[in-house]
């Protein structure tokens, strides 16, 4: 009886014979020698196994064992430094648990869509398993922050009587009769704890029917709120600032090999993670202090820089790039095509054509999109007027106009929540912050200082039309020892997508819910 161990601990076992109980990634055999690419769930191995008189009988059976058999392979453990992961197995025997056959996710490139609808299976891939993993690194790091710094976990409900962000995308539900909805933040009850606790945070699932299908939006995703009593909106970007900086930092710490797995550049990250871990005092005034590891401007400045030629240079360099990758890979394609119905190409190039040919066609695609956009981003940026929210594609453009993450701060009160505290200069604007990551990918967090005046927010809540009776309680805090408090929010999957460098959230959640997908 050998010891069970697992690929994650084989350092531990160099030179002696361990089992490993696992699946079958990949298979690959040369002559006598049968070279078995196992993961189990801690990592990936490869297990060598050689065809003796003894064993013909066994080796021919592993031989034919399918991709995600489920086996258990005995061996001894060689350290190899050119091995993935750094060691190897000898294999003395294999077993099967299930002989597997037709699996149907295979080492070819395969549609999105065919992937989405076998989510359930698409997440034993390495990429996949890479980017749930460090998804769980990042919900660890979040609560360790908060923990580790006297903020007070608090659960918030996820039935909600009222709105919390915007009544257009709430989700109803049938409560005993009642209409209720489900959470689209738990900040407002914060609010509550913040006054009993001083420093608290909630982190959960919240809810948001949006009815547009992007690459940032998911309708179930999880946030992170804290919420702090005696702050300003200086006081929360610096809290922000940290928090997104160590997040960073451990990600970099624990996942580096997965990153470069993924194919991410870390220039990006690696920056702000060496950013001076020591804080500059809060910068009242609008612009980036030298020592500032993130930039700021105000909506107010975002705007000019949209309409500026910076934003519209970028543009232009952007559609020349577009639209010469998809003449390349039309012509590619087309190259292609023609070879692999040429006469007498082997069965395996002609394989090996069509995943290439796939893989172009998605990226074209992706090009001819971009191509389409392009022209009305660059117009809505250009006639971008003070006053509107800032769009996707307009937060694109401040994203990539900036090589570390941008906090916007002061917009247009009409554009935002109606919690968010007037600004005692410009009651125009409110004194809150949107933090955009940078390389495009754009919000990962809202935030704001709260309106702590009772006649304030009442007056704000008559403009947006909201009936104050659901809100008695939340105005009861503003009667009963109000004071300056503030709070974010940060969502976890736009912030793994920026993290791993991923065009789509959708990979940043085991099970993706959005507009017409909820399978599997
Ligand atoms: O900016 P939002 O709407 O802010 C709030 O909900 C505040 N109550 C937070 C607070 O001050 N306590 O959302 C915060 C973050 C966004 O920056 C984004 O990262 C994420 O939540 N988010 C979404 N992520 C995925 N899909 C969606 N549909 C999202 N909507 C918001
Ligand atoms: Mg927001």
């Amino acid at each position: 009886m050998l010891t069970v161990t697992t690929i994650s601990q084989l350092s531990q076992h160099v030179g002696r014979s361990v089992t490993l109980q696992g699946w079958l990634y990949n298979t690959r055999s040369s002559g006598k020698l049968l070279f078995l690419l196992v993961r189990d769930g801690t990592g990936i191995c490869q297990c060598v196994f050689e065809k003796t008189d003894a064993n013909t009988e066994r080796f021919e059976a592993a031989r034919k064992l399918g991709q995600e058999s489920s086996l258990e392979v005995d061996g001894l453990v060689r350290a190899d430094e050119r091995a993935e992961g750094g060691f190897e197995l000898t294999v003395s025997d294999v077993r099967c648990v299930q002989n597997v056959q037709g699996y149907p996710i295979t080492p070819k490139p395969h549609g999105i869509e065919f992937l989405m609808k076998h989510r359930h299976l698409w997440f034993r891939s390495k990429r996949q398993w890479a980017i749930l993993r460090i998804r769980a690194t990042v919900v660890d790091a979040i609560r360790t922050f908060f923990n580790t710094r006297g903020y007070v976990l608090i659960d918030t409900p996820i039935f909600a009587p009222s709105a919390g962000e915007g009544a257009q995308t709430l989700f109803e539900v049938d409560y005993f009769g009642e209409p209720m909805y489900l959470a689209q933040t738990g900040q407002l009850y914060l609010e509550a704890a913040c006054m009993s606790h001083r420093k608290v945070y909630c982190f959960g699932p919240t809810f948001r029917a949006e009815k547009s299908k992007t690459r940032r939006h998911l309708t179930e995703f999880w946030m992170v709120e804290p919420e702090i009593a005696y702050a300003d909106l200086d006081a929360v970007i610096a809290v922000a600032e940290e928090f997104v900086t160590e997040i960073v930092r451990r990600v970099l710490r624990d996942h580096r090999a997965d990153l470069q797995a993924l194919g991410r550049d870390l220039t990006v990250l690696d920056s702000i993670a060496g950013a001076t871990e020591s804080k500059p005092p809060p910068v009242t005034s609008v612009g980036v202090g030298p020592h500032q590891p993130f930039y700021r401007l105000t909506y107010t400045e975002a705007a000019e820089l949209l309409r500026g030629p910076r934003a519209r240079e970028l543009l232009e360099r952007d559609l020349a790039e577009h639209h010469a990758a998809v003449e390349r890979l039309k012509k590619q394609i087309e190259e292609k095509e023609k070879e692999k119905s040429s006469p007498g190409v082997k069965q395996w190039k002609a394989d090996k054509l069509a995943a290439e040919i796939i893989d172009h066609r998605e990226e074209l695609a992706e090009r001819e999109e971009a191509v389409r956009n392009i022209p009305h981003h660059m117009q809505l940026a250009a006639s971008f007027e003070w006053g509107g929210d800032l769009g996707g594609s307009d937060e694109t453009i401040i994203a990539r106009l900036h090589d570390r993450p941008v906090f916007v701060t002061h917009y247009p009160r009409q554009v935002k929540a109606f919690y968010m505290k007037r600004n005692d200069q410009d009651h125009r604007v409110v004194n809150n912050f949107d933090l955009l990551a940078p390389e495009g990918y754009g919000e990962i967090i809202g935030g704001s200082q709260r309106e702590d005046s009772l006649e304030v927010l009442l007056e704000r809540m008559k403009e947006e039309n909201l009936a104050t009776e659901p809100y008695e309680w939340y105005l009861d805090l503003r009667r009963y020892g109000t004071v300056p408090h503030g709070g974010f929010g940060l969502g976890v999957e736009r912030t793994v997508a920026w993290l791993c460098g991923l065009k789509h959230i959708r990979e940043t959640i085991p099970f993706p819910r959005m507009m017409g997908k909820v399978y599997p």
